[in-house]
């Protein structure tokens, strides 16, 4: 603890003074200039790639609307995961969010009319939407595709076993394609944890600086990966013969714990390249770079990991961690999601056993799990 203690110990001014100075000075921006942010959803133009590298401006969700099916499309066979989305936060937002007195203040304090439901950029985070009549057209709370990806290209393909129709007889050489040609189409397999990661932070970190400067908008969450896909979220009964929601494996959890943390320092290394001013967003930032590095440095401690440990930036980012310096946070970020992807795709867990002591368990879980 105490060489954590000694190497980022650093940031603590830096926080203080992008806090103390960013409040008053975001402030004064919204009051003179009521400056309106862009309200084209960037997911709607962009064809939702699941592996490319991302560029600075565009690590937000990144759904592509024109291939939504829409949860109900889902539902016709995941009867069992549509119950359980149905009961989460994530389902009830659809009937709550608009109607909170803090979405019109957010909405009022960034000029937009019309109200959460009717804005491109809220409803990129809050909503599955669709195209309707060539227009975003929001259809529920945040639903299956928002997590595993527009589904036009991949519905008919995922569950498709080949001349062998059943999954019992199909060959393993048409399932690999199968799941390749998944992977290929935009899919977001539960397989490929750190894909699954960076959805998650891609709308839990919040990366929009006015947004939460001007709008006031919560600056992110303290998300950790185990702790908020195993409670309400969870809903794994594809693969269990006895119809139950079975918890992720102890392996998995491990690979869940690591991942999400070095997936939480990647995002917080995009949110520092992406802010322009001193601010509650910068400083929100930092702290997510300051905690995500706390808890990487238990995990180094821990188990030996050496490949991710040599992408996390040296001597605790100083020198990197500021504003003004997009190029090499951004270089920062991009050795960080490749180092986690290749972990992700060649670690099954089995040898992380030590971190079983700090990953966090059930009373930890936001929400309860459907049974
Ligand atoms: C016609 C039935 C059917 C429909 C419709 C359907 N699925 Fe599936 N889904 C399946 C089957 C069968 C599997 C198991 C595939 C396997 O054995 O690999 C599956 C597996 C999955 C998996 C797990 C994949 C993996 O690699 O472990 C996810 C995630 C998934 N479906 C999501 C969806 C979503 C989201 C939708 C709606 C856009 C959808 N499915 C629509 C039948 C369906
Ligand atoms: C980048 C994604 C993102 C965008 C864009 C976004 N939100 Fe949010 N918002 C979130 C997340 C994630 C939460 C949940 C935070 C949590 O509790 O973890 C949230 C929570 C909220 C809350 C409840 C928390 C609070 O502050 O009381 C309100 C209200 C809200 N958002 C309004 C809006 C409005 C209005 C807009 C559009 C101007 C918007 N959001 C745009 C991601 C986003
Ligand atoms: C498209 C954006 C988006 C994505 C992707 C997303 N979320 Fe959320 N999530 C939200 C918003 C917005 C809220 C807040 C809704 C509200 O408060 O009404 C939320 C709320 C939650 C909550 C309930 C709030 C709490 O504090 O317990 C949990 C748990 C959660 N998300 C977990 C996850 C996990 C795990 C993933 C990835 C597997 C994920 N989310 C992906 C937008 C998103
Ligand atoms: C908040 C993000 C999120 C939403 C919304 C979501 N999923 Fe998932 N889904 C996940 C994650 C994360 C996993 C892997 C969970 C784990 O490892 O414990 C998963 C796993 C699955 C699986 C494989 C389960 C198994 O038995 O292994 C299927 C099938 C699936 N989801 C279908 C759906 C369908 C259908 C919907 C909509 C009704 C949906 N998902 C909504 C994030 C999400």
């Amino acid at each position: 603890m105490q060489a954590v203690v000694q190497r980022i110990g650093w940031l603590v001014p830096v926080i203080l003074v992008l806090g103390a100075l960013g409040l008053g000075a975001s402030y004064g921006v919204a009051a003179r200039s009521n400056p309106r942010i862009a309200t084209t959803p960037t997911s709607f133009v962009q064809v939702s790639s699941a592996i490319a590298p991302m560029s600075i401006a565009a690590f937000g969700p990144r759904t592509d609307l024109a291939k939504v099916q829409g949860a109900d499309a889902c539902g016709e066979c995941h009867t069992r995961e549509m119950d359980a989305w149905k009961r989460s936060t994530h389902f009830a937002t659809w009937k709550t969010m608009h109607r909170e007195p803090r979405a019109r203040e957010i909405a009022s304090a960034l000029e937009i009319k019309g109200g959460i439901k009717r804005n491109d950029l809220c409803v990129n985070c809050h909503y599955t939407a669709r195209v309707v009549d060539e227009k975003p057209k929001p259809v529920s709370g945040v639903s299956c595709e928002s997590c595993h990806g527009a589904a036009a290209d991949w519905i008919n393909v995922h569950n498709d076993y080949g001349a062998n129709k059943t999954k019992e007889t199909e060959t393993p050489e048409h399932r690999a394609m199968r799941l390749k040609a998944c992977d290929a189409s935009g899919m977001l397999r539960p397989a490929n944890v750190y894909l699954v990661a960076r959805n998650c932070y891609s709308c839990h970190s919040v990366p929009n600086e006015k947004l939460v400067n001007i709008g006031g908008h919560k600056a992110g969450s303290a998300f950790e990966l185990v702790s908020w896909s195993q409670g309400e979220v969870r809903h794994n009964y594809q693969y269990s013969s006895d119809q139950k929601n079975r918890a992720a494996s102890l392996e998995r959890k491990r690979v869940l714990y690591v991942v999400g943390a070095m997936t939480d320092l990647e995002f917080s290394l995009r949110g520092i390249a992406a802010a322009t001013e001193k601010g509650r967003y910068a400083s929100a930032m930092v702290k997510r770079f300051q905690a995500a590095m706390t808890r990487l440095e238990e995990i180094f401690k821990l188990v030996d990991v050496r490949r991710l440990q040599e992408a996390v930036p040296p001597n605790g980012g100083r020198g990197l961690v500021k504003l003004n310096n997009q190029s090499p946070l951004a270089d920062a970020a991009e050795s960080l999601s490749q180092a986690t992807k290749t972990f992700a795709a060649n670690n099954d867990g089995s040898t992380l056993g030590p971190l079983d002591a700090i990953i966090p368990g059930p009373q930890k879980y936001h929400g309860t799990a459907q049974p």
